[in-house]
């Protein structure tokens, strides 16, 4: 019941800033759902299921979807190792697969944004393939080549992501006795930004794509793209590389990530997007100080979005979310937008991240806490498919480990039905899925209005209607019990709270006089009796949230 608020409320922003007020939605396309029974998901897979998200009466409600690479590649990295970025790999389909794919997009209203990869190409990219041929070739300096040192050891101490594999981010190419760079797999070599050759190309594959009429790209490693071109050792502080992000501060900044340059670069793609009209950048910038992480926004001029990790890996705690919400709204640049994630491809799922010692029962609760969190917000809300109906991790078996990094768990087909494979193939699907798939599956959850699915559709129908929840102010509410997270959003005379028990216990609230006349319109917990006024005195449940109309 959205007391009130009418479904057509008018937008309140212009059609070309759809993405500020939109919720997208991420679909890795290898387990979204399979067309061709391959066992492996495609683009028309992706048609097929169109209706879930968007322009049905059943549909979800969501505004756009980012698209997981579908690009030709040898998929040691799954796409993320990108060896023709104008075409589509034949495992998806084809160009006129994505064609269609946009096409029936844009007619349910959602816009497309697609994967960007623009740190690294696969080793069997034609370029690298000329590159890596001998020294002096045309495109020997598209890639980051360097000597040895005397010893023959690797030009430097930089590390690849990819520590499981191998330590250092520096391979020898032998035929010409010089080392390549590479921030993930040796089959992932470095492009060298500093050339504009490979500006060129890049401005070229953007436009590629735009002409299509994609709607937008997620930039991968946005923050990795350029680096010290002199190949300066990075400081040892005798860290593994994942504790040395945290590290992260002015002083200490790494000579292979944030360097000054990468926003020149952004400020190039920024000219050549807004050349079109509606069309947006959103940044994977793994920098975990906000105060580097906002510099990604530029003055209005570099991304319009810059991924939140500090966000998604805050521990499930009141303080520590409200203090990553006030933070990035305080170090914002005027007018720069936010956005929140609690899930995607590269870590664990919401639900099995905060089940408290693997109980997916108390993870499901936690996780509707989270969704009403990360949907009301201000700010533009990302959601990972199969994140609407409370999907798990799937256990992945040693033998069927697939993934560089452990990351397969959190990449599992999605559920439609209770059905073999899930409804998602008709083959042998290339991940195990989830383990309650026969149970938490999107059919289940249409007839059941207590489940996860309804708590999404009517969370994502109330904020469309809502210009408040959609763009409205933020202000943190203080003064309640500690494991308590509540704000208001407000615009003109409509008015919401938001309140959020993460603590182990059910909570009492003292709430001021100017909010006890508001209404429960939705809890987290299906059994909660909504419309009534909440009063003075207030009890949350422990893992319980309240959307409250003011
Ligand atoms: C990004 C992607 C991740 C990929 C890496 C290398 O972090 O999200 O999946 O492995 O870049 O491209």
């Amino acid at each position: 019941m959205t007391d009130g608020v009418g479904p057509d409320a008018r937008r309140p922003t212009p059609d070309h800033d759809w993405w500020r007020e939109g919720v997208l939605y991420q679909i890795y396309p290898r387990s979204f759902q399979d067309h061709d029974g391959d066992g492996v998901g495609d683009l028309r897979g992706i048609i097929d299921r169109l209706d879930h998200l968007a322009g049905g009466p059943e549909s979800l409600g969501v505004d756009g979807i980012w698209l997981s690479p579908f690009y030709r590649s040898p998929m040691a990295d799954f796409g993320y190792d990108v060896s023709d970025y104008c075409d589509v790999d034949p495992v998806f389909g084809t160009l006129a697969d994505f064609d269609d794919l946009v096409r029936e997009a844009h007619a349910r209203g959602l816009r497309i944004v697609v994967d960007l990869v623009p740190n690294h190409t696969s080793d069997q990219h034609p370029w690298f393939q000329e590159s890596r041929a001998d020294r002096t070739n045309p495109k020997r300096d598209w890639y980051v080549w360097a000597d040895p040192k005397p010893d023959g050891s690797p030009p430097n101490n930089w590390t690849s992501a990819f520590t499981r594999r191998q330590t250092s981010a520096w391979t020898l190419e032998p035929t010409t006795g010089q080392y390549y760079h590479h921030s993930f797999l040796p089959e992932q070599p470095d492009l060298n930004w500093w050339s504009p050759e490979v500006r060129d190309a890049f401005d070229g594959i953007l436009r590629f794509w735009l002409d299509r009429g994609v709607d937008g790209f997620r930039i991968d490693v946005a923050h990795r793209m350029a680096r010290d071109p002199a190949l300066g050792d990075n400081p040892d502080y005798g860290l593994a590389p994942d504790e040395l992000l945290r590290t992260w501060t002015d002083e200490t900044a790494p000579r292979d990530q944030d360097w000054p340059e990468v926003h020149a670069i952004l400020r190039g793609f920024r000219t050549t997007l807004d050349a079109y009209d509606g069309r947006m950048a959103i940044g994977e910038v793994f920098i975990l100080d906000p105060a580097r992480l906002v510099r990604y926004y530029g003055d209005d001029d570099e991304l319009h979005l810059a991924f939140n990790f500090s966000f998604l890996r805050a521990p499930w705690s009141a303080a520590a979310f409200r203090a990553e919400v006030e933070t990035f709204e305080r170090l914002l640049p005027p007018g720069a937008w936010p956005d929140y994630t609690l899930s995607n491809h590269d870590n664990p799922r919401a639900v099995s991240r905060y089940a408290p010692d693997g109980d997916l029962q108390r993870g499901r609760r936690r996780a509707r806490v989270g969704a009403l969190m990360l949907l009301t917000l201000r700010g533009t809300p990302f959601l990972y498919y199969g994140e609407e109906i409370g999907l798990a991790d799937s256990v992945v078996p040693a033998d069927r480990v697939v993934d560089v990094a452990g990351r397969d768990p959190a990449r599992a087909p999605m559920a439609w039905e209770a059905a073999p494979a899930a409804g998602f193939t008709t083959g042998d699907p290339w991940l195990p899925l989830s383990a309650d798939h026969s149970i938490v599956n999107v059919a289940a959850q249409r007839q059941d209005p207590r489940s996860s699915l309804a708590f999404h559709r009517e969370l994502l129908r109330l904020r469309r209607s809502s210009p408040a929840l959609r763009g409205g102010r933020y202000a943190t509410i203080g003064g309640l019990p500690e494991d308590v997270f509540a704000y208001r959003r407000d615009a003109g005379s409509e008015g919401w709270v938001v309140l959020l028990n993460f603590g182990e216990a059910a909570v009492d609230i003292e709430l001021g006089p100017d909010l006890a006349d508001g209404r429960l319109v939705l809890s987290t917990d299906p059994d909660r009796p909504t419309g009534r006024v909440v009063g003075p005195r207030i009890s949350l449940d422990a893992d319980e949230g309240w959307l409250v109309r003011r």
